[in-house]
């Protein structure tokens, strides 16, 4: 403690397919621009993602892919680390410790499993339950500062900070500090589609623009997008027209998004031209990613080298983390391991 070491900011992202223009806009582009001011840690959250139905293939596929799309988006390994949660056990031996401070109530009355497990069918796994423990342990076992995340992430930072507060409180040392989440500006994109719905892949893939997506689909899903006001008032601007405005903004075309509008305000906007403009604007942005992601593509054992190598970095930090965690609540010391020793916490 006491040293100038920037603040340790700390954030994951599940494994669950392609990446979108509502998480990138929504919470990578954010982990991209914080490299540069932060000791940031990220993470592929692997065994999140078997907390609902899942096979054991796609799981695979999608941990090495989500790892390969964030390489490409520019999380960059020289300044940040990016682990696979799966390859650094101290989180699910941290989850089990923390979860015995934890009462099963506070856990089924979280939002999200009470959503998630109507949506189950037929099984609703105890993995679902313990889901926002095992995010409380992801955060703690770096010990960050910060921790950036949507608005939809709030409640679980809150039960992440009531452990860590309660933590301290039952073993009698500030040993976690509260963490403090960091909501993006970036308001939810919406889907083109149904502009009243958050862009989500689980409403399907007409309803969300990927960003490696090819420019051929994205022009289309923009010139169809829906702009009807429906039921509004003529003055007022329908979610989709204010959707496209969002999109153009966030790809950083603020004089474009001013000057259109101005001709909305002065009802001389042409819906055509405005969203010829977004396509240009997303294209722009999307074949510079695919073009990235081109090189991780063809590497793929490239990128396993980076999660591998960073995961082990991350094991350092989670590991001293663990050191200190089994000591106060009365667990064995454990034969301490040597990249524990040998290593520095970055
Ligand atoms: P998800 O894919 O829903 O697990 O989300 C991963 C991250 O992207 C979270 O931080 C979300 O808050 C963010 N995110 C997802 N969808 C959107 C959206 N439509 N607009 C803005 N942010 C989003
Ligand atoms: N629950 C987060 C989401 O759905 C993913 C996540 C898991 C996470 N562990 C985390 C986010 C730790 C921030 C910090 O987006």
């Amino acid at each position: 403690m006491g040293t100038n070491k920037p603040a340790r900011v700390l954030s994951c992202i599940q494994p669950t397919g392609e990446m979108h223009i509502g998480n990138y806009f929504g919470a990578v582009a954010n982990w991209i621009a914080l490299q540069n001011e932060y000791r940031c840690v990220y993470g592929v959250v692997d065994l999140h993602a078997m907390t609902t139905s899942y096979a054991p293939l796609d799981l695979q596929k999608n941990t090495w892919q989500m790892v390969a799309d964030l390489l490409a988006c520019g999380i960059d390994p020289e300044k940040s680390i990016l682990f696979v949660q799966s390859l650094v056990p101290e989180h699910a031996e941290l989850c089990w410790i923390l979860s015995c401070i934890c009462s099963s109530g506070e856990l089924t009355r979280m939002t999200q499993f009470k959503e998630k497990s109507q949506q189950q069918s037929e099984f609703v796994s105890a993995g679902l339950l313990f889901y926002p423990i095992l995010q409380a342990a992801d955060i703690l076992a770096y010990r960050p500062q910060y921790v950036p995340v949507g608005k939809d992430q709030e409640q679980h930072l809150e039960l992440c900070r009531n452990i860590a507060k309660r933590f301290n409180h039952r073993f009698g040392r500030d040993f976690f500090s509260e963490p403090n989440p960091l909501f993006t500006e970036t308001p939810k994109i919406m889907s083109t589609v149904d502009p009243n719905k958050k862009m989500s892949k689980s409403l399907g893939a007409k309803h969300y623009i990927g960003i490696f997506e090819e420019e051929e689909t994205i022009r289309y899903k923009i010139k169809t997008a829906v702009t009807d006001s429906g039921s509004l008032a003529p003055s007022e601007m329908s979610p989709g027209t204010q959707n496209l405005f969002e999109i153009l903004e966030v790809c950083g075309k603020k004089d474009q998004s001013e000057s259109l509008m101005d001709d909305y305000k002065a009802k001389k906007l042409k819906y055509a031209h405005l969203k010829q403009i977004v396509a240009d604007a997303l294209v722009e942005l999307t074949s510079q990613l695919i073009n990235n992601r081109k090189e991780f593509l063809t590497k793929p054992a490239k990128v396993k080298r980076i999660a591998y190598e960073s995961s082990e970095k991350a094991r350092i930090i989670a590991g001293e983390t663990l050191c200190g965690v089994r000591s106060l609540v009365g667990l064995p010391k454990t034969s301490l391991p040597k990249r524990v020793i040998a290593g520095k916490s970055k």
